[in-house]
């Protein structure tokens, strides 16, 4: 366990306290706060957060991460309680769809079949036939059949780089996330000039031309696994912050460089040990989905689910 200074660990030992009180588990995406992650009960990509919360057998779930991700836990359990503690953690990619926007472009394309990255938000999941991740995304696209034209929303990036490796012509959303649209073929190249042993590891949400110099490409907690098993010792990861403190922790004897020192949500960053403190106390801010956007919503989200 990694040592906090004594604030935090006297807000997570409240936690915890709370926690027990409100039979509540705590689930932080790997972008979050060190200390956020350290006081969770599971910490993992938008996948396996949205698995666990599929299954957990508590009443409260607090989700530390951003809005959507507190939404499809809520599309899953709906009798639970889904606190998202700070209520402005948006994420801006989401916001580039809506899911007026997405009928108009279904009205242009009424055959094509609709693949939604769960990065958006429930009124777009119900528009959609599937969802995906970034850990699936490719598994997801392969499922459909090859005769017909795919719609892929919001990440024009991680629809390009799912269209190469399934080889398919999707269509793309022009949408994008502000953290990782952010990182140029440049910082790559600069960051292999100062590290000329370590193995680049990317997320599909970068640009193609970043995904292009990487060595591997990989959804947050796909990047620890292949850290964990490989038999390099240096790594230049190109996404956001936060997973630096997870990869270290399992990798312990390796070295880690961020791509560049842009990589860093602020949408991510925006919960605190204090906010989920508050959270607990006060029972909000609570995520509900209403019961007509759920409905189907949740099957384009079972239907990932049930690929992987
Ligand atoms: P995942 O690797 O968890 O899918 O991360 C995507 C992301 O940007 C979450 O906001
Ligand atoms: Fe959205 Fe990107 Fe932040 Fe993830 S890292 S929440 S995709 S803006």
């Amino acid at each position: 366990m990694v040592q906090l200074n004594s604030k935090f660990a006297e807000l997570s030992e409240e936690i915890r306290a709370l926690k027990k009180e409100r039979n509540a588990v705590i689930l932080a995406h790997l972008y979050q706060r060190p200390e956020v992650q350290e006081v969770a009960d599971y910490t993992g990509d938008s996948l396996g957060l949205s698995q666990e919360a599929a299954k957990t057998d508590a009443d409260v779930i607090v989700f530390c991460g951003v809005h959507f991700m507190a939404e499809t836990a809520s599309i899953l359990s709906p009798e639970k309680t889904v606190l998202l503690p700070e209520v402005k953690a948006g994420c801006p990619m989401a916001d580039m769809v809506t899911a007026d926007a997405l009928r108009r472009k279904k009205a242009e394309y009424p055959d094509a079949v609709v693949v939604c990255y769960v990065n958006s938000s429930a009124d777009v999941k119900a528009e959609s036939d599937i969802c995906c991740t970034s850990a699936n995304a490719v598994e997801v696209v392969n499922s459909i059949p090859e005769d017909k034209r795919i719609l892929f929303v919001p990440d024009r990036n991680l629809g390009h780089y799912v269209g190469l490796k399934a080889n398919r012509d999707i269509l793309l959303w022009e949408g994008y996330c502000n953290t990782h649209d952010k990182l140029t073929d440049q910082d790559i190249k600069a960051a292999k000039v100062r590290h000329p042993k370590a193995v680049v590891l990317v997320h599909p949400e970068c640009r193609p031309e970043v995904v292009a110099l990487a060595d591997q490409v990989f959804s947050t907690s796909g990047m620890i696994k292949y850290a964990e098993q490989s038999e390099a010792q240096e790594f230049i990861i190109g996404t956001e912050s936060g997973i630096l403190h997870e990869i270290q922790k399992r990798c312990p004897d390796k070295t880690f460089y961020l791509a560049s020192n842009k990589m860093v949500c602020p949408n991510m960053k925006a919960t605190s040990l204090e906010k989920v403190k508050w959270a607990l106390e006060e029972m909000q801010p609570r995520i509900m989905v209403p019961e007509h956007i759920r409905d189907k919503a949740l099957s384009a989200v079972e239907r990932m689910i049930a690929i992987k």
